[in-house]
């Protein structure tokens, strides 16, 4: 009766390990309503386009994966090999990939906004935010059949707007222009249809009101070095403390005044950032001078840096 017994119970956890081994990718829940979105997507676009569009992807990424050995990859490691797969795992997993990572970036939320941060990257590199929405109209306006456009950051740590074809993507060896997507726009007809019919201008033109910024930002901060990696800010952080009225040596003057000069990455630049290598240099000047200031004063000079650097890293945590 127990050998029965265990026989049963390993033929459940079997049967359990084999479904689960042949379907490993499954459909995210979407973070709101499917009419959470309306009047900018439609109720029936967004529950046709997730739970049926969305949904074959993945049935027919985990049929495809079946007549190949299992890997049990990220999407993202897949994509990094994705040339070895056939074209069913090339569609399907970028389909699955392309609509989870476009659902995370709408929301129903009211004029959200990009981070300080990514605002700066914006403004350097499209000049501004409508610049950028622009660009990437035209650019979704001009791709000819079905595809995706994408905001992606290249391994410069600079912002990029390019288009794929299908269901590839900027993860894919396969794709010219390569990058960390952190914003994306389905331009299949499927995604408008419905409601702007042959109008994709303006789908284009809607979709902007429920963009989600703030998981755009944490997108693009999640794409960039830590703080930790700008050596010069450590360097800055670890020196000042050490700084009193009779350490004025010309190595801490040279270190305080090499700050101004030392490369800021481009995405920790900021008014704070700017105003760090002011207070520095001003106190390396201080310490130069004849008339060296007071204790109090110096102490008082350290907070004001040291509370910029603390504010430099919240503002890129
Ligand atoms: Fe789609």
């Amino acid at each position: 009766m127990k050998k029965k017994l265990s026989l049963i119970v390993l033929g459940i956890f079997n049967v359990c390990m084999l479904t689960w081994a042949q379907t490993p990718y499954q459909l995210p829940k979407l973070p709101y309503e499917y009419n959470s979105l309306e009047p900018h997507i439609d109720a029936q676009t967004m529950e046709i386009h997730h739970s049926k569009h969305h949904a074959a992807y993945i049935k027919n990424l985990n049929t495809a994966l079946q007549s190949q050995p299992y890997q049990n990859l990220p999407l993202t490691d897949l994509f990094k090999n994705i040339s070895n797969y056939s074209d069913a795992v090339r569609n399907n997993a970028g389909g699955h990939y392309n609509h989870s990572l476009f659902w995370s970036i709408l929301t129903p939320k009211q004029n959200t906004q990009p981070s300080i941060q990514l605002q700066n990257a914006i403004v350097k590199q499209f000049g501004t935010l409508d610049s950028l929405k622009k660009t990437m109209q035209k650019q979704a306006m001009s791709k000819f059949g079905s595809g995706w456009v994408w905001l992606i950051v290249t391994d410069k740590y600079e912002l990029k707007i390019t288009t794929t074809s299908n269901q590839d993507n900027p993860l894919m060896n396969i794709v010219e222009q390569k990058g960390t997507p952190i914003l994306a726009i389905d331009v299949w007809e499927h995604a408008y249809h419905l409601k702007y019919q042959n109008k994709r201008v303006d789908y284009l033109t809607a979709i902007w009101n429920v963009i989600n910024w703030e998981e755009v930002s944490r997108l693009y901060r999640a794409s960039l070095p830590a703080i930790e990696n700008w050596t010069a800010l450590t360097a800055a952080k670890n020196l000042v403390p050490t700084i009193n009225a009779k350490n004025t040596s010309n190595v801490t003057i040279v270190a305080l005044k090499t700050f101004e000069t030392s490369p800021t990455p481009v995405f920790f630049e900021s008014d704070n950032t700017k105003l760090l290598k002011v207070k520095m240099t001003e106190m390396a000047l201080a310490l130069e001078n004849k008339n060296k200031p007071k204790a109090d004063k110096l102490e008082l000079m350290k907070k004001e840096i040291l509370d910029l650097i603390s504010k430099i890293e919240q503002e890129n945590k």
